[in-house]
């Protein structure tokens, strides 16, 4: 209860607070300003800011509630009348909107998203609104969400913010959920996520199992009946009877086209294959399971929830593409039963904010995806539901017309393709200075600045906006993503295999056995090498043996890939027979040097592989290999620099000489030489710096990757640059 006071009191604290204008942002944190002719006419409230998304009269009467600041005006202007140069911004979140955010690639899209994602729940945390918000994410940057941003610390700075996580739930697809530990789990906030097969229509099993094609007529024919069979239930040759099926998985389906003797007499046993083999695919993804998450999970008030498909690499999009359209459905079904019948279905689901990045790989403007008119039907209805939708594309033009037609607010980062310059003009729900249409002015906008369209009235033109720092973390690649692709080279990839269930169950029977199977994949999984983890850093050296064995499999992996003839290094002394070690041991010799004898080095040999991918591999390899990580990290302030050198068709001994003579040319000293199984790494040293590369081949290709350590991060951008000037890539 609030502590009574004099009305004198009362009076002064509303006065006080009405009066105080909004401090206005300081020049250094709008490095970028320049002036434009037309005058700016916009919603302020000089106690908070300019106002996007609000019409006077709603402001009037929630004042600072429910808005959230994401960035400042960015424009001068030579009448000072009318400046609002270094305003804050405050995007309205109490009623819904449609947004739209384009910008070219790198311009800054998916950062302004997170802001977003960040204003909602600090609004939430305030106690303003009380909404549930889904981030979509194909390229895994939103989940890191949950910790501060320790990288931009000198930015916020400037804008009087501190870095902060955010208690998000992450989903990830299920097979990798099911195989991280739970110290992982807990510490990430990750949550399984699952489609159930029983969601998806005939057209989306097209889409998920023919992958940027379509399934041909008899096949789709086949898949409709195989659904229909389980729904219904189906007759075996013996007489016994497969009952209905409420819930189903992607096994149930290939047991039918295998059994179900009506399938048989119709469909050719090649094409039941090629189907079974379709399937078997689609389930090796981990991602489809009897139950599945439904909207309710997902959609719930005063939780951001981020939905990270991104370890499903190629197929994240068509599983993305089911999802959405699930969750759109289901959200809008709930909504709008709520205002038909009352406040009750309300609970089952708050006001949806639905944060959607990539969306023209959902929704194109051309062709067709399982969430295209999902999305567009909830952009048209969602707003007079109480939902609403961002959309972020890189291609304005290659988006559905008729989802951005429905945006009342635009955000475009730098644009530099003229269709996609176009397409915004087009759609821009306010007046456009002329300046803004100049093709060379909206290519050259830095990044982390956009323009702002706001359809209300109160704001009479486009303005140019500096977007805030974030204040939790912004994707990179983090641990989370190595153990990511960890999981799904390691384990094994029917680790989700149900037990096999006789086709007659009872409901009842189903849960149970479903029951066991989670205790049996427990219990497979607790046979696959898992250091007890922590994401701490003082566990960084157990993650490394973890990730050895992750690096190990990836080379197997790509040799099969890739068809790599390994030949033996030419220079690799064989150890003795009976000092071979065990595949879990460490063959490590570490040789003190002052000077460099290339024939020491030992060189890795690949078969055909590309540069790129032999950058990669090469690169992860200094990086995660016990013995050059044991050199390079020290401590964990330590900041680091990656470089790669690049030759073709010189001989990898001149490569070296080259790359070691460059190092000793910035100052760095050479220290030791580290031999791990077919590797060397060359380590230099200087003060608090550390160095190390080693060298891999492939066919012509030499691929040198260098990485630099210290714990001064102008000290290591230094030495980077000079490594880079004498060695360019
Ligand atoms: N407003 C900003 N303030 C500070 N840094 C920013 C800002 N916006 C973007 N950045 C920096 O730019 C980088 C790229 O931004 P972002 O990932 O949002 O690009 P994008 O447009 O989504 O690119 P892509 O098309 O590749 O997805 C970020 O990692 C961040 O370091
Ligand atoms: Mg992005």
């Amino acid at each position: 209860m609030r502590k009574p006071s004099t009305p004198d009191e009362d009076e002064i604290d509303a006065a006080s607070l009405a009066d105080r204008p909004v401090e206005l942002l300081p020049k250094s944190a709008l490095p970028y300003h320049p002036r434009v002719g037309d005058p700016l006419d916009l919603l302020v409230d000089l106690s908070v800011g300019v106002v996007l998304g609000r019409s006077e009269s709603f402001h009037r009467k929630y004042h600072s509630g429910g808005l959230g600041t994401i960035g400042g005006v960015a424009e001068s202007s030579d009448d000072i009348l009318t400046t609002l140069m270094g305003m804050p911004v405050n995007l309205d979140l109490m009623s819904p909107h449609v947004m739209f955010v384009a910008g070219k690639r790198g311009s800054g899209k998916s950062y302004t998203l997170g802001i977003i994602a960040e204003e909602l729940a600090l609004a939430m945390e305030r106690k303003e609104i009380e909404v549930a918000a889904v981030v979509v994410d194909t390229v895994d940057v939103f989940r890191q969400m949950v910790d501060p941003n320790d990288e931009q610390v000198d930015l916020l700075k400037k804008w009087n913010l501190e870095a902060k996580g955010f208690p998000v739930a992450v989903y990830i697809p299920r097979r990798t959920y099911v195989g991280l530990p739970d110290e992982v789990k807990k510490k990430a906030r990750l949550f399984p996520l699952s489609i159930g097969p029983k969601e998806l229509t005939v057209s989306d099993w097209g889409y998920v199992l023919e992958k940027g094609g379509t399934l041909s007529t008899t096949m789709e024919n086949l898949i409709g009946e195989t659904l229909d069979s389980i729904r219904k239930g189906y007759t075996l040759d013996s007489g016994e009877k497969m009952v209905l099926k409420r819930d189903f998985s992607i096994k149930d389906m290939i047991k039918c086209i295998e059994i179900n003797p009506q399938i048989n007499e119709l469909y050719k046993p090649s094409t039941r294959t090629a189907l079974i083999q379709r399937l078997k695919r689609a389930d090796r993804l981990g991602v489809f399971h009897p139950g599945g998450t439904s909207a309710q999970d997902l959609a719930i008030a005063g939780q951001i929830t981020v939905i990270d498909v991104a370890p499903l690499g190629s197929d994240a999009e068509s599983v993305l593409a089911i999802l959405t359209n699930m969750l759109c459905r289901q959200v809008l079904t709930y909504r709008m039963a709520w205002t038909d019948e009352g406040a009750s279905a309300r609970e089952e689901l708050p006001p949806t904010w639905l944060i959607i990045d990539e969306a023209h790989t959902l929704v194109p403007r051309s062709g067709h995806t399982p969430a295209k008119d999902a999305i567009i039907g909830y952009a048209k209805l969602g707003r007079r539901f109480g939902c609403s939708l961002v959309l972020c594309t890189q291609q304005p033009s290659a988006v559905s017309d008729d989802a951005i037609s429905q945006a009342d607010i635009i955000l475009s980062h730098s644009l530099s393709h003229d269709n996609d310059i176009r397409a915004l003009q087009q759609r821009a729900p306010a007046v456009m200075p002329d300046q803004f249409r100049d093709k060379v002015f909206i290519s050259s906008l830095p990044r982390g600045v956009a323009l702002v369209f706001d359809q209300n009235t109160e704001n009479k033109r486009g303005f140019i906006m500096q977007v805030r720092p974030r204040l939790s973390q912004h994707g990179g690649t983090d641990r989370l993503s190595g153990l990511f692709e960890a999981v799904r080279l390691l384990i094994p990839e029917d680790v989700e295999e149900e037990p096999e269930p006789d086709v007659v169950v009872e409901e009842a029977e189903l849960e149970e056995k479903l029951g066991e199977s989670e205790e049996e994949i427990t219990e497979e999984l607790l046979e696959t090498p898992r250091p007890p983890l922590k994401l701490s850093k003082e566990d960084w050296k157990v993650l490394d043996g973890w990730m050895k064995d992750y690096i190990k499999t990836l080379f197997d992996q790509e040799k099969q890939d890739y068809d790599i003839i390994d030949e033996p290094a030419p220079r690799v002394e064989e150890p003795p027979p009976e000092a071979k070690p065990t595949s879990m041991e460490w063959d490590l010799e570490r040789v003190p040097i002052t000077e460099l004898d290339v024939d020491q080095i030992r060189i890795r040999r690949f078969g055909p592989l590309s540069a790129l991918l032999l950058g990669k591999a090469m690169t992860r390899q200094v990086l995660y290999s016990r013995a050059s990580h044991d050199f390079l990290f020290n401590s964990e302030k330590d900041v680091r620099e990656t470089l790669l050198v690049e030759r073709d068709g010189v001989d990898p001994l001149e490569a070296i000489e080259d790359v070691t003579s460059g190092m000793i040319s910035t100052g760095m000293i050479l220290d030791e030489l580290i031999h791990e199984h077919d590797f060397t790494f060359v380590c230099f040293r200087k003060d608090d710096l550390r160095a190390a590369f080693t060298v891999g081949i492939s066919e012509s290709q030499v691929s040198v990757p260098i990485v630099v350590i210290g714990g001064n991060k102008n000290a290591v951008g230094r030495l980077a640059g000079s490594i880079r000037s004498i060695l360019p890539s």
